[in-house]
């Protein structure tokens, strides 16, 4: 069964649709009409999907560039490269990129869209788990620094996305564990009893089971369409979304690109927001033993890398795109299900996490 639902964006509404096996149905990419097409996907998603896609688009044939698999692929000098290949095949302003993928891919490809002659149309197709539940949905798009995760980019709004569930498949259970990262973030920051349903469905989550798997990537999708139409561009409740991100972030670049993955760096900076959260006096112990037990049954880590100390943290969390007047701003937790952005922080609480954690880090040496 397909479900379909919309981002209310008024001239930039759009669908995102969710079902098995969409990936050949024609019309999946009904958005696209007959304009010239561009698919980009990379070395892992392309032998399994990229022709299969191709297929179903059909007519006017279709061009494609496959970059190479992984985090470190979202970077400028990728950008300049797809830019290139638009570029060589005369690519008109008026074609629609098809991003055919993970978050890497749909990043990428987004901003190239974004920028390519002043704008054009892309189409996301995820493939991850962290992808169906998130990235390809709300236009954020763009690329890593060396210096600061995803300083770079552009907010650019797909024509629609088609989220097939049965790519899931073949995913390998590191990465949907860390797609899992992002959905219990949803719970966390504002449904307390979707938390409490993942508590119950986290193993069969991680066996894949459909049924399971479709209802959490329509629960999440809902969760953040919602949040998008009510703040495109993040000037109040869509910065929620980034809860455990400044964290995550900062050990994302401490790492080097690519070494944690997203969502487990993100699963790591839950448990620390929720730490900090309960050393302010507001979510209850109970809630940062939850969320460390759902992290850890979600096949997740709970602890940063062992070399990292809280001053690499606090200069890192300095390039977090929520600083503002060189003031830091986090999203906290008042309790479960409720998540706030607040500036207006206990800086020993922070303190006092950054340094249990990291301790709690090395001792696992
Ligand atoms: P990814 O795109 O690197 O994909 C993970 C891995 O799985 C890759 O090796 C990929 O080749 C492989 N893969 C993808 N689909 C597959 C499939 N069906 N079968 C087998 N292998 C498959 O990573 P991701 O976790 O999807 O995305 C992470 C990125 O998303 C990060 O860069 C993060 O910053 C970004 N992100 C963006 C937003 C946003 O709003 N734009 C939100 C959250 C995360
Ligand atoms: N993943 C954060 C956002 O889309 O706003």
């Amino acid at each position: 069964m397909t479900e379909t639902m919309d981002v209310a964006l008024g001239a930039r509404s759009y669908s995102i649709h969710i079902g098995a096996g969409l990936l050949d149905v024609a019309a999946s990419y009904r958005a696209i009409g007959a304009r010239p097409r561009f698919i980009v996907s990379d070395s892992n998603v392309a032998p399994l999907y990229l022709q299969r896609v191709a297929a179903a688009l059909g007519v006017p044939a279709v061009a494609t560039l496959v970059v190479p698999a992984g985090e470190e692929t979202k970077r400028l000098a990728t950008v300049e490269r797809v830019l290139d290949k638009l570029m060589e095949a005369r690519f008109p302003r008026d074609g629609v990129l098809v991003a055919l993928g993970g978050g890497v891919v749909g990043d990428l490809t987004g901003f190239v869209a974004a920028i390519y002659q002043r704008g054009a149309a892309f189409v996301q197709v995820p493939t991850t788990l962290l992808a169906q539940v998130d990235s390809s949905v709300g236009g954020k798009t763009g690329v890593n620094h060396p210096l600061g995760k995803n300083m770079i980019g552009a907010f650019h709004q797909p024509l629609a996305v088609v989220a097939d569930t049965d790519t899931l498949a073949t995913l390998p259970p590191r990465e949907l564990s860390a797609g899992l990262a992002e959905v219990i973030k949803y719970g966390l920051l504002g449904d307390a009893a979707f938390f409490a349903e993942l508590e119950s469905n986290v193993g069969a989550l991680r066996a894949l089971d459909h049924a399971t798997l479709v209802a959490a990537i329509h629960h999440c999708c809902h969760m953040k369409a919602d949040i998008v139409a009510r703040d495109e561009r993040e000037a109040g409740p869509r910065a929620l979304l980034n809860l455990g991100h400044t964290f995550g972030h900062a050990i994302e670049t401490f790492t080097g690109y690519g070494t944690w993955l997203h969502g487990e760096a993100v699963a790591v900076g839950l448990c620390m927001a929720a730490d900090m959260s309960a050393r302010m006096g507001w979510a209850s112990l109970d809630v940062v033993a939850r969320t460390r037990k759902l992290v850890e049954r979600a096949g997740l880590p709970v602890l940063p890398p062992p070399g990292m100390t809280p001053g690499d943290f606090r200069t890192l969390m300095m390039h977090d795109k929520k600083v503002a007047a060189g003031h830091l701003r986090l999203v906290l937790l008042r309790s479960l299900g409720q998540a706030v952005v607040t500036a207006d922080f206990d800086a020993q609480a922070l303190d006092a996490t950054l340094a249990d954690t990291c301790k709690a880090a090395q001792a696992t040496t």
